[in-house]
Order: structure tokens, then sequence, then C-alpha cells
């Protein structure tokens, strides 16, 4: 059976990413709907060797579809999925606009497959940090479990989207030619500089991206009893989020048997020789599919801890990747 999918978001940084993810996994797909703002009405984009004319997006545009990916901001989610859902299609969003709400399943398919047939019009892809974070910890707390999860984030630009890309390049390049920075996607110049700083702030001074690591991960996990507390950190990396675990297990587990459930678990690959200086880097994840675990360490401060850098690509497995894995899961049945 082929489907007919549209992709929301077509032109931005995730939605061309998914153009390549769907060509490269052979999606079956009869009809490809490519679809975006009005400023994008016209523009031609490839896939599977054929050329696609990029259309507004309108409620009608989902007339027909059976499989909606999204990836255009929360705001067109929120406007756009619950239409695309009344006429039919299953949307598979990544925006973060439904990903709480009791409805919709949150899913990464390492970790809670059996979530996706819960739907009822709408799965919600989890933030990219924290699909990164699940997959690698899922192995870990099946076998013995996790009481607190502490998180420190290194996050790409291109998680912000293809402007902020641009606003990376072009600042470095004024910045080595002696020229001023300008600044219009971030508050600061990111260039040669870290943003402790992600999505907005709350009374209480996190940030919606760190809250989002927190209730993303209980719910992905099916236990509020996890605790959570991340720190979310934009750094001038392009492509790749690298990540600073330190857990707090149920029962005791040691490195080497980390390394093994690791090296066994779907979709992770460990990079753990120190003495060949082998550890996972973001300029390593640009070309890989895999979340990428290194630096396993027992911490020597609790009886039953372990840190872990993990590192996966943000436009990958942290956002298209995913949404088009969960909607292989999908036509499985
Ligand atoms: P457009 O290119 O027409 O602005 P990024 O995350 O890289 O910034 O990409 C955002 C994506 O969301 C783009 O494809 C963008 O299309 C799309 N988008 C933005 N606003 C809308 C909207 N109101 N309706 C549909 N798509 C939108």
């Amino acid at each position: 059976k082929k489907y007919n999918v549209a992709v929301v978001g077509a032109t931005g940084a995730v939605g061309r990413e998914m153009l390549k993810i769907l060509e490269e996994r052979d999606f079956p797909f009869d009809n490809l709907k490519l679809l975006a703002s009005e400023r994008s009405e016209g523009k031609k984009l490839t896939c599977k060797g054929e050329e696609y004319v990029v259309e507004a997006t309108t409620p009608e545009s989902f007339e027909g579809v059976d499989i909606a990916l999204f990836s255009a901001g929360g705001g067109v989610s929120k406007k756009f999925a619950p239409e695309a859902a009344k006429r039919g299609a299953v949307v598979v969003d990544n925006s973060s606009a439904w990903r709480m709400d009791p409805e919709a399943p949150l899913v990464v398919p390492e970790v809670n497959p059996e979530d996706i047939f819960k739907h009822k019009g709408i799965i919600a892809n989890p933030n990219c940090s924290t699909i990164q974070m699940v997959a690698a910890l899922k192995p870990i707390y099946d076998k013995v479990g996790i009481d607190r999860i502490v998180v420190s984030t290194y996050q790409a630009v291109s998680g912000t989207g293809k402007a902020a890309i641009d606003e990376l390049r072009d600042q470095a390049k004024a910045i080595l030619a002696s020229e001023k920075a300008e600044s219009n996607v971030y508050p600061y110049q990111i260039a040669f500089n870290v943003l402790p700083h992600i999505d907005i702030f709350f009374d209480d001074g996190y940030t919606k991206e760190e809250m989002k690591m927190v209730n993303e991960t209980q719910k992905i996990m099916g236990d509020d009893s996890i605790k959570v507390t991340a720190t979310a950190a934009r750094v001038p990396v392009v492509y790749g989020h690298a990540e600073a675990v330190n857990i707090e297990t149920k029962e005791k587990l040691t490195v080497s048997e980390a390394k093994e459930l690791l090296d066994n678990a779907p979709g992770v690959r460990v990079v753990d020789k120190p003495e060949e200086l082998a550890y996972p880097m973001q300029i390593d994840a640009e070309s890989t599919d895999d979340v990428l675990v290194g630096r396993i360490r027992e911490d020597n401060t609790i009886e039953k801890g372990l840190n872990l850098w993990i590192v996966a690509n943000n436009l990958r497995k942290g956002a298209a990747l995913n949404t088009i894995q969960i909607a292989e899961r999908l036509i499985e049945g």
C-alpha cells in the first residue's frame, strides 16, 4: 500500500531533512504534497528524483492526505493539525504544540512504540534533546531503574531553524573580518559564545526548553516518579546536540554493564575508548542517524550513579528521522 503524504514546513531546516529521509528510506508514498507559508508558494523542491511545487498551507490542503508530517512551528501546528486530522489524516507533529496534550501520544519508537496506536489523529514528536536522552537511557531504565537525571545540554543552532544557521555563519565571518556582528535571531551574539537560554523563561527561572526535558521524559517513559533537572544551553555548533547526563539508578550498574546494554540498544552506538581519544562529538553526528554515547563513568559521589555524554543529530534523530520512524511504525500497524 502507498500513502498520500504531506510535509508542512517543507522549506525549513527540518522539512528539508524530512524530504531527504523520505527518499533515503524509500518511504512508500504515492503523492507528496509540500506545504509552507505563502512566501514559498511556487518554490520547487525535489524528493526521490521528482520535482514538487511548494503550496501555501490551507485547511483544504489536507483533503485526501493520509499522513501529514508537520514541522512549521507551534502556531502552524495548533491551527492546522486539527484541520488535517478532521480530514482523516494522521498528523505526526514535530512542534511542541501537542506534546503534553493527554490525547496525543508522545513517541520515540525505540522507547514507547506501543503508544503510537493510541492516537486520535495527532501524534507528537518529542523535543530534540529529550529524544536522544531517552533513547540512550531507556535500556538502563528497563534494567536497573532510574531515580534521578541531571542533564546539561549543548545545543546546535540548527534547532532554531535556517535563519539561525545563517546568523551563526554571518556573525563568524563578520567577527573574523573585524566587523560588527549583528544579532537578529538570538538576543546576543552566538558566534564564539554560549547562551544559557533556549526558548522562553518561566517565573521560577527555568526555561521552557528545560521543562520540556522534565515533562516529556516522564511522559515518554510513562513514569512520573523520575526526577529530572535540566540546564539547556545554545552553543555555536551548526548540527548536533550534546548532553552531559548524570543518572542515579535504583540498582547498581557498572560501567561495563552499561556499555554492554547500550551496545545492544537499537539506534544507539557506544563511542567510548578514552585510550584512543574516541568519544562522541557533534561533528560526527552530522552524518549519522545513531545516538552516540561515550564518556561512561561511575559517579563516585553517590552509591549508584553514572555519567554519560550523549550526542545525536538534532535535525535527524532529534526531529525529521524520529518523525518518519513514527510514521513507518504507524503504517506497519
Ligand atoms: P516558509 O519557508 O514559507 O517561511 P525553519 O524552522 O527552518 O525556520 O522553517 C520553518 C518552516 O515553517 C518553513 O518551511 C516555513 O515556510 C514554515 N512556515 C512558517 N510559517 C508558516 C505558516 N504560517 N504556514 C505554513 N508554513 C509556515
